[in-house]
């Protein structure tokens, strides 16, 4: 066998290897990382902790309590995505190229991640 030949069945094996190395994928954890990561570059500038965040005061000022979204229990998929995709007062609207639903389903499924059962 020639050298080109030898070095593709290399990278083969090494890629084969790496592969079975990652083993099976932590399905629910790594959907809620997804969503944290999400929802920390969208969301958080406006509904994080401390001040100057314009969604928390807001949900504030209308006596939303907790009016951190990140410690809701309340909140469910049909209005996390509907406010999303279609805006509320101040708050923009998403658009697919920004947030795809597979990223909002990981959003969701993160500020639902203390919702009673
Ligand atoms: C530019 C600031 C801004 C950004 C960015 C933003 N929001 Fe909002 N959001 C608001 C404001 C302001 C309100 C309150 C609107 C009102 O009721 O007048 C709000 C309300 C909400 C509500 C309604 C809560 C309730 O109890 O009615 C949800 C849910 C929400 N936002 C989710 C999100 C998510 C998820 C993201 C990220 C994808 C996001 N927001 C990004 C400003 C923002």
């Amino acid at each position: 066998m020639n050298m080109k030949k030898a070095a593709v069945l290399l990278i083969l094996m090494l890629t084969a290897a790496t592969f079975a190395w990652a083993g099976p994928p932590q399905e629910k954890d790594s959907q809620l990382e997804r969503g944290h990561k999400v929802y920390d570059k969208w969301c958080f500038p406006c509904h994080g902790t401390g001040v100057g965040k314009p969604g928390t005061d807001a949900l504030k000022a209308r006596g939303q309590n907790p009016a951190v979204l990140e410690e809701r229990t309340d909140l469910t998929a049909a209005l996390i995505n509907t406010v999303v995709r279609h805006g509320v007062g101040f708050m923009p609207v998403f658009r697919k190229t920004e947030i795809s639903d597979a990223e909002l389903d990981a959003i969701d499924a993160y500020l639902m991640r203390n919702n009673k059962k």
